[in-house]
């Protein structure tokens, strides 16, 4: 099964005990530089750490663009709109989806579908996670939203595989065709990347080189997150409100 399918909405069970309060990721990377697949390594693992259950969900930034206007759209079935930009997200959504999970709340997160570049009807309802994994492109570039992650994990894979796993995926899974693809990454993607996500790099706790291929990056990054959530070491009770301390 695809990585892709996992993105919204998956309920896993693992095997680390429920901390007092929601534990927040935050995953950014440029495209197809494998998020969603270094997110569903991470909570593998966790699950073969021991066997008391705690709900883990991922989200993806993907599920919160903006809805398009008619002359928008005419412009994405072109590959023409800038869907890497932060302008084509909804910001306070995502943020407002966030802030409801950080307070054990239940929340709606809208279902996205690539192949009409917009909202499907309904939604995911997820309620109340331990552990939210929060992935896409611009996850750090917003503050309010960077500011929430207890983690920050940056996934940094070379320009040439992601653009080849990206034409792979597209032309599979988002209906577009080579020349679409490519023109949408030359003219707005690569560009928008460089501008955007980029520079936000400098804010990630750990940068992972090569993605999923990273099995001791990752391996380490289970370690800790296991360490965090575990009661009696008591490290995650005494986690700062990152809300007030990062970054200010
Ligand atoms: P992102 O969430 O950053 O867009 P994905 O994890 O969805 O990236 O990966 C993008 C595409 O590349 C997917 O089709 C995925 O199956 C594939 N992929 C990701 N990591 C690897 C890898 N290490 N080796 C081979 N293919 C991979
Ligand atoms: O999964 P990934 O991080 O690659 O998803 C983000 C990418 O999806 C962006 O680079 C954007 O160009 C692309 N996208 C698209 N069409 C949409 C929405 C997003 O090509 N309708
Ligand atoms: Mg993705």
């Amino acid at each position: 099964a695809s990585f892709n399918q996992i993105t919204s909405g998956l309920q896993l069970q693992t095997g680390i005990e429920r901390p007092s309060k929601p534990f927040l990721i935050g995953i950014a990377g440029g495209t197809a530089s494998g998020k969603s697949s270094v997110c569903a390594k991470i909570i593998e693992q966790l699950k073969h750490i021991d066997s008391d259950g705690q709900k883990v969900v991922i989200i993806s930034q993907d599920s919160f663009y903006r809805d398009l206007n008619e002359e928008e759209k005419k412009k994405a079935s072109k590959g023409e709109f800038n869907f890497d930009h932060p302008d084509a997200f909804d910001y306070s959504r995502m943020l407002q989806a966030l802030k409801d999970l950080a307070a054990s709340k239940s929340t709606l997160i809208p279902k996205y579908n690539y192949i009409s570049c917009a909202r499907e009807e309904g939604g995911d309802l997820l309620e109340q996670p331990d552990v939210i994994f929060a992935e896409g492109i611009l996850t750090f570039y917003f503050k309010e939203i960077r500011d929430m992650f207890h983690m920050k994990l940056f996934v940094d894979t070379d320009a040439d595989t992601r653009l080849a796993r990206r034409v792979a995926r597209d032309v599979q899974e988002r209906g577009r065709d080579l020349e679409h693809i490519l023109n949408q990454y030359t003219t707005l993607v690569k560009p928008a990347f460089e501008e955007f996500c980029l520079p936000t790099k400098k804010y990630a706790d750990v940068i992972i080189p090569r993605g999923a291929d990273n099995i001791v990056a990752i391996d380490l990054i289970v370690q800790h997150i296991h360490e965090l959530l575990r009661p009696s070491k008591n490290h995650f009770f005494s986690l700062p409100d990152v809300s007030e301390s990062l970054y200010g």
